[in-house]
């Protein structure tokens, strides 16, 4: 028997603090230290953003490690993420992980924070056979992602301007809805006709996404509708969110079906946190019947931003060898590696 590989991984790239320990690529323990702050703001602050990481780092850190009843002098190696994300929360996970390698003379493992959302679907039991394709939505990315094994991974689609996540917020605060508005419009969709209201979308090619029509075609619906009713809103929420989701999720699963069967994939997941969206794990299912698909969703804790994902893509990159020196820098913008 060989020695067990113990990581202890740490996420900081926006308004989460993360530490997580991984063992021979089992979760062993995953803390998370959500910043509540920013919901007055309507948006993550980036400077509270830092302070906060800087505050919550040490006993996140220590909770993982109690938790997982590995000790210190137990770990293998630290993981933590690189890019990419705000700079300086990146800064304090970044800091904080070197330190430790240094103290403890332990390897160091940089993690590209989107390769982890794809590989979160490693964390389950039931793994994704390759090739797989994963659309990564969060509140920062819309990617659809192919991968040819854990490391081998190639960004086919991009959105060219605002994130899923980021149209479903933007909607949100449209219609008076606190920060972030995505898990609301969710809400109130499950009771709304989706069909109510059409909001014209752009034609984009190939496996491209553009988010930014959607939000101004309800711009000016609203402002229309508000001029003969002032209670338009009000009256029609369940509607509005309704019909307003059902575009975000045609124009993914469009793109998504398109990809799979140009690229002749069985295998698809969602991951980042709008993959809690109710509609769009109906909409994948439901293709997942129509095209013979095995689709899978990562258990919620791990769609969202959480260092068990940035461990797991850590384990697979110890198996390889590939370490980062002590130099290592964040980057809040990074092209995939
Ligand atoms: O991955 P994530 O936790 O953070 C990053 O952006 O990296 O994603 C947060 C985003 C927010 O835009 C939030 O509104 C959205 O995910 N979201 C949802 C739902 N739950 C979270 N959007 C639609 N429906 C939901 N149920
Ligand atoms: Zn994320």
């Amino acid at each position: 028997m060989g020695q067990s590989i113990n990581i202890l991984a740490i996420e900081s790239s926006c308004d989460e603090t993360s530490a997580a320990i991984i063992k021979d690529g089992h979760v062993l323990s995953n803390h998370i230290a959500t910043q509540k702050m920013h919901a007055r703001y309507g948006g993550v602050v980036p400077e509270m953003a830092s302070r906060a990481h800087m505050e919550n780092i040490v006993p996140v850190v220590d909770a993982a490690l109690v938790d997982s009843g590995v000790k210190k002098s137990e770990l293998t190696a630290i993981a933590f993420t690189q890019a990419p994300g705000l700079i300086g929360s990146l800064l304090v996970g970044t800091c904080f992980a070197k330190s430790l390698a240094q103290g403890l003379n332990l390897p160091l493992i940089a993690v590209h924070h989107m390769q982890a959302h794809v590989l979160a679907h490693f964390i389950e039991e039931r793994k994704p056979e390759f090739p797989f394709m994963c659309l990564t939505v969060s509140g920062g990315h819309t990617q659809i992602v192919l991968c040819r094994s854990h490391l081998d991974m190639e960004v086919i689609g991009e959105t060219m301007d605002d994130a899923a996540g980021e149209a479903f917020d933007k909607v949100a605060k449209m219609l008076g809805l606190p920060y972030p508005g995505g898990p609301l419009v969710d809400k109130y969709a499950k009771e709304g006709d989706p069909l109510k209201f059409k909001f014209p979308t752009k034609e984009m090619k190939d496996y491209t996404f553009s988010f930014s029509g959607i939000k101004t075609s309800v711009l000016y619906f609203l402002q229309a509708q508000q001029k003969q009713d002032p209670n338009f809103v009000e009256h029609n929420i369940k509607d509005i969110c309704a019909s307003v989701q059902y575009s975000i999720i045609c124009m993914l699963m469009t793109k998504l079906e398109k990809a799979a069967a140009d690229y002749g994939i069985k295998h698809l997941g969602i991951a980042g946190g709008v993959s809690a969206n109710s509609g769009l794990r109906t909409a994948l299912a439901e293709a997942g019947k129509k095209n013979g698909w095995e689709v899978y969703i990562p258990k919620f804790e791990y769609c969202t931003d959480n260092a068990a994902m940035i461990g797991i893509t850590a384990y697979y990159k110890y198996q390889q060898g590939l370490f980062t020196d002590l130099s290592a820098t964040p980057s809040a913008r990074a092209t995939w590696s």
